[in-house]
Parts: structure tokens; sequence; C-alpha cells
């Protein structure tokens, strides 16, 4: 399987999505702000990879810093911890292991009597216990989700909730993966995802690289297709999970969930547990992002829009828990009235 990210030799290795199909082009990164770069243009995206390729940048800061006391080493970490927290605002995979990397480092700290060498050394291990962690979670997840999938299902996916969106075998995707390992019958329906097409650069690639029976549509296509070609299901991933099981991701989400309900078919929604935000109540408060005008006036670089149009990008919306199925996570299947933030 290929590995988006990984550690090798004091830097991060990360493929460029941004060049996917055409190009599986890896990228060697030993500066953070090379790093911060990447997350903003997508090069590294998905809520799980940037979770991370954060963790892995924190080490990179520490690898790196030059200072020779304490005080200096937790400046320059701080700095870095700075900087990947402004790159995106709504995984909040992001904010999970940085925060996860701070208190694990001031916990070492407060009970070792360590050299900075030690301290350094500790960082790098725990973000590269993320990142093993994640791959586990992607299995976990692909497991539970798997007992849903039956012999000729018809599923719909949105988005990148795949390998190349995590450290591991993906989200939603995961349970695809695991179902085929399992040897169900059953068709895919991805939606290409405008205005960045991960749909159509991403999910397609890998599927058809993991030899699943797998159908590319635009957006657009999604309602007759549900109606017409027989889904039975549709599954995603997502950014973040508020407390009452309102999940954010790809734009054009929440459509696909109101679609569902009125075919009849299950909405679910797969990701790991570092993607519930217990901090937030409701929908409502999960920050969107939303990206240049660019993205829209552009494919690529051909100009399909008027240079000067008045454009909205928001990149995520919300789907209320109301239309949501179940949650589906590492640790089991949550129908919403059960879920409560796990
Ligand atoms: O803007 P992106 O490509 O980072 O958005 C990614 C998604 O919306 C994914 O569906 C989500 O992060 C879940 S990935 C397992």
């Amino acid at each position: 399987m290929i590995e988006p990210i990984k550690w090798k030799d004091g830097k991060i290795v990360f493929i460029d999505q941004t060049e996917l199909p055409a190009k599986l082009k890896y990228v060697a990164c030993k500066d953070v702000d090379i790093l911060c770069e990447a997350i903003k243009k997508l090069r590294i995206r998905g809520a799980p990879l940037i979770g991370v390729a954060v963790a892995l940048g924190y080490a990179l800061a520490a690898v790196n810093s030059k200072q020779n006391s304490w005080a200096g080493l937790k400046k320059d970490l701080a700095k870095a911890s700075q900087k990947l927290r402004v790159t995106r605002p709504t995984a909040v995979n992001l904010f999970w292991a940085l925060d996860r990397m701070e208190r694990a480092l001031l916990r070492f700290v407060s009970v070792k009597n360590c050299t900075l060498t030690k301290c350094k050394r500790f960082v790098l291990k725990e973000a590269l216990k993320i990142l093993e962690e994640d791959k586990n979670m992607c299995i976990a997840i692909g497991k539970n989700g798997a007992k849903l999938i039956k012999n000729g299902d018809v599923i719909l996916t949105h988005c990148n909730a795949g390998i190349l969106a995590t450290a591991g075998q993906g989200t939603a995707l995961s349970i695809i993966y695991e179902a085929k390992k399992q040897g169900k019958r059953f068709k895919v329906y991805a939606d290409e995802t405008r205005p960045l097409m991960q749909g159509s650069r991403l999910t397609m690639w890998e599927l058809m690289r993991n030899n699943i029976d797998a159908t590319l549509i635009c957006d657009n296509m999604a309602a007759s297709v549900i109606k017409n070609k027989g889904v039975t299901k549709i599954i995603v991933g997502s950014d973040r999970i508020a407390a009452n099981g309102d999940a954010a991701n790809k734009i054009g989400t929440y459509g696909l969930a109101v679609l569902a309900r009125h075919h009849g078919i299950p909405f679910y929604v797969a990701a790991p547990s570092s993607t519930i935000d217990k901090f937030i109540k409701t929908g409502e408060d999960i920050p969107i992002e939303e990206r240049k005008a660019e993205e829209i006036i552009y494919a690529g670089s051909r100009q399909i829009a008027p240079i000067r149009a008045k454009v909205y990008n928001p990149a995520f919306d919300v789907t209320p828990h109301s239309l949501i199925s179940g949650i589906i996570t590492e640790k089991g299947i949550y129908e919403i009235k059960r879920f409560r933030g796990i």
C-alpha cells in the first residue's frame, strides 16, 4: 500500500496530492514552513492525514531546533505549533494532534530528568506513535463498517476519505477495502467533488489501483444516480464531528444526506475518534474554511468563469445528526441516539 506520509532520515516525505492522478510525486520536507504551505495548498489533505502531518511537523521543529536550553526549545516548538495551527481551520485532527504532542512533552519533561536530546527523541517517538495509531484506527474502522456491506450494495462516496486522506487505508474507503477483502461484491460511485476534484483525482485513482468496481460521476449527477442506479448506501468521511453527532465534511456532503433521506437509504459517516470534538456542542460552532475565489474561477490553469465574478467557496458543510444513520469509528458503529460524543 502506498504511504502518503512517512518519516525518513530526519525528513517528512509526503505525496504531493495536487499532482495526482497524473504524477505520483514524493516530496522530502525538512522545514516547517514548507510543510505549512503543503497543508494550505492541499498537497497534504484529509483530516487524519493532516493530524499526522502536523505531529511530524512538530517533531521536525524539535529535531531542527538549535537551541541549547529547555526554554529555547520550548520557544521553537511554540512557534512551530502556532504556524501549523493556522494552516486549516476545520479538521479538528490538526488541533487534536498538536494538543496531544504538547501535553505529552510537558508530561515527559515533568517526570523525567531529561536532556534536550532525550526530549527531541521523545517528541519524534510520539509523532510516530500517532502515525502508527492512525494506521490501526483505519483498519478497525474498515472492519467495523464492513459489517454493514452486503453483496449487491451500490455505495456512493464523496471527496476522498481513503488511503490518501490518512496514514493507513482510509476511513470511508477502508470499509470498502475491508469488504472487498471479505469477498463481498458491490459497486462504488465516486462524486468528482468540485472544486478541487478530490473524488476524481484521488478517490478514483486509489479505488482503481485497488481493483474496486468504481464509477466516476459529476456531483450534479448524484440524485439521478441514486434513483436510477440503485444506490443502497452513502458512506463519507468527516473533518469534525460535534458532540451531538453533527458532522462537517467536504462541501456537497450535506446535500447527499438530504438525498439519502429522500430516497430512504442509509447515510453513514466514518471517522476516527480523533475527529470528534467533544468541546463543540453542535455543528453550528464548527469553523468552516472558506477558500480563494480562484479555485472556482479556474479549473487548473484554465479560466472557467469571469475573473471578477463574485464567488462563495466554503470548503465544507455540516450534515445535521438527524440525517446520519450511524457514525463508524474504530470503537464501533454508533447510532446517533447513543452517540453523545462517545
Ligand atoms: O479539503 P480536504 O481534501 O482536506 O477535505 C477532505 C475531506 O473532506 C474528507 O472527506 C475528510 O477529511 C475525511 S478524510 C478521512
